[in-house]
């Protein structure tokens, strides 16, 4: 359902590769540009529960900031270690300009 999404930010507010965080339900959620798509993933790592913001962002991955483990933005599987579990993702719209997302776990 439409009201199901939550909104984050006009598309023009966030550069290739910031990021805004959003709640969703009262989970952290992680929104990031990458050229012009956007992912969500939620903002605490499957290591030891530090956040991702400000992690290096390159080719569809986020490095966590804290020991370096590296996760898929698409799919929020661990691609390196010191994280084994993966990170779980949201699905993104974009429309009439503007990035939503949507709490897909209770679907
Ligand atoms: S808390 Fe993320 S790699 Fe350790």
């Amino acid at each position: 359902m439409i009201e199901d999404w939550i909104p984050v930010c006009a598309i023009g507010e966030v550069e290739d590769g910031g990021h805004r965080v959003v709640d969703l339900d009262g989970t952290a959620v992680l929104v990031v540009r990458v050229g012009e798509g956007f992912f969500a993933i939620e903002n605490v790592c499957t290591h030891d529960g530090g956040d991702l913001t400000g992690g290096c962002i390159d080719a569809g991955t986020i490095a966590c900031p804290r020991h370096g483990a590296r996760f898929d933005l698409a799919t929020g599987e661990a691609l390196s270690a010191p994280a084994y579990e993966p990170v779980a993702t949201f699905p993104v719209r974009v429309d009439d300009g503007n990035v939503f997302v949507r709490d897909n776990r209770w679907d």
